[in-house]
């Protein structure tokens, strides 16, 4: 099925059960795929061009040192510039192929088939492609966006249960972004994901990168829930997963949207928010861990004057509200610290409740 997306969107976006071959690039095209992903991908009919290349895949793993390779093994083939990149993975490998599909040629066409539901929610539409640097995550990269994506649900029952939870904050996250508290509500509930939730979020991010794909202004609202989650996620050392650290950070942010006054968000919403995170409770770092990474945070301005440890610095925050579409602000770092104790108070409450 091909979902309807903005007249002249980059991407053509299709939503399957199964993959299906005639949904490859009509001319020449190479695959680029997670090697955990062959065996389904053979199985289930679909082709392995010549050249194709099956890498392994980890966070660790994210970096300029690992797409060299490949960019040399398409220079060897020779990849043509009018030939196309498939790239069949997570969001590891479609942000690394994707930037080596931008930097190849000085670009050629790719196309994503998205493995894992955080890839499928996320990470494979919007053009965004990458690659770690020591000093943070994604650092490098390029907006270069996919001809066509490809999402089919069969990828998903290989998927471990808890990168599937992983990419249901992703979900969660749309629906805050929008205000849509029973659809937020109904996805915190335990059963198995839908979806007709990735399809949502397909069309609710497809239009906001539409509008804004540089990032200049909506977009950012697609960042709920980063500023504390990257800081809790590298704080923890990548022991939490990306969207394990959005969905600890959407919990702060909705304790951080009362403590700038705006209305509170009911108790239960956040207990079910809670519930659902408590497993993860013994990864949310302390406080003096988390306050230095959100001074460096990509979206950290720094004011003229200020000293980097003084509240001279502003952080681009989103805060949710009940029912109602989520509001971009600047805040001082500073302001996290209450709503992470709470955070870490209501995990506790839950996980002793469990
Ligand atoms: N470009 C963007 O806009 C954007 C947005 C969000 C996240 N990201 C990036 O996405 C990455 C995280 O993506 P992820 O959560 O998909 O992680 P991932 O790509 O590492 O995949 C998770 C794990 O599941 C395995 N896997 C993937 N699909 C599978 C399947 N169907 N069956 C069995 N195993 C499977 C992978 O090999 C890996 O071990 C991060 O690097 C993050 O920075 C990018």
């Amino acid at each position: 099925m091909r979902l309807a997306t903005p007249t002249g969107f980059a991407t053509e976006v299709f939503l399957q059960e199964t993959p299906d071959p005639s949904l490859l690039p009509e001319g020449p095209w190479t695959l680029v795929g997670d090697v955990r992903l062959r065996e389904t991908w053979t199985s289930a009919g679909m082709p392995e061009p010549a050249h194709t290349l099956w890498v392994s895949v980890s966070e660790e793993e994210k970096k300029l040192r690992t797409i060299l390779p490949w960019l040399e093994h398409w220079a060897r083939v020779p990849l043509h510039r009018e030939a196309t990149v498939v790239a069949l993975g997570g969001g590891v490998l479609s942000d690394m192929a994707g930037l080596a599909s931008a930097l190849y040629l000085r670009g050629v066409a790719w196309q994503v088939w998205p493995t894992s539901l955080l890839a499928m929610a996320d990470a494979a539409l919007g053009g965004k492609t990458g690659v770690d640097l020591a000093a943070g995550k994604n650092l490098v990269g390029a907006f270069h966006a996919p001809r066509r994506l490809v999402a089919c649900t069969a990828f998903l029952e290989s998927l471990p249960t808890r990168h599937l939870e992983n990419g249901r904050w992703e979900l969660v996250k749309t629906a805050l972004i929008q205000g849509e508290m029973a659809w937020a509500a109904e996805m915190l509930q335990d059963g198995p994901v839908k979806f007709a939730w990735v399809e949502r979020t397909l069309a609710y991010k497809a239009g906001v990168v539409h509008r804004d794909p540089r990032e200049a202004g909506e977009r950012r609202l697609l960042n709920l829930g980063h500023t504390l989650g990257h800081a809790l996620e590298a704080a923890s050392g990548y022991g939490l997963l990306h969207g394990e650290a959005v969905g600890l950070g959407l919990l702060g942010t909705c304790l951080l949207a009362e403590e700038v006054g705006l209305k509170a968000f009911p108790p239960a919403f956040l207990e079910a928010l809670a519930r659902r995170l408590a497993p993860l409770a013994p990864l949310v770092a302390p406080w003096p861990a988390c306050l230095p990474l959100l001074l460096r945070d990509k979206k950290a301005k720094h004011v003229p004057g200020a000293a980097e440890d003084e509240p001279g610095t502003e952080i681009h925050c989103i805060l949710p509200r009940f029912g109602e579409p989520a509001i971009q602000r600047t805040l001082a770092p500073q302001v996290w610290e209450s709503p992470h104790a709470r955070l870490i108070d209501l995990l506790a409450q839950e996980a002793s409740r469990a």
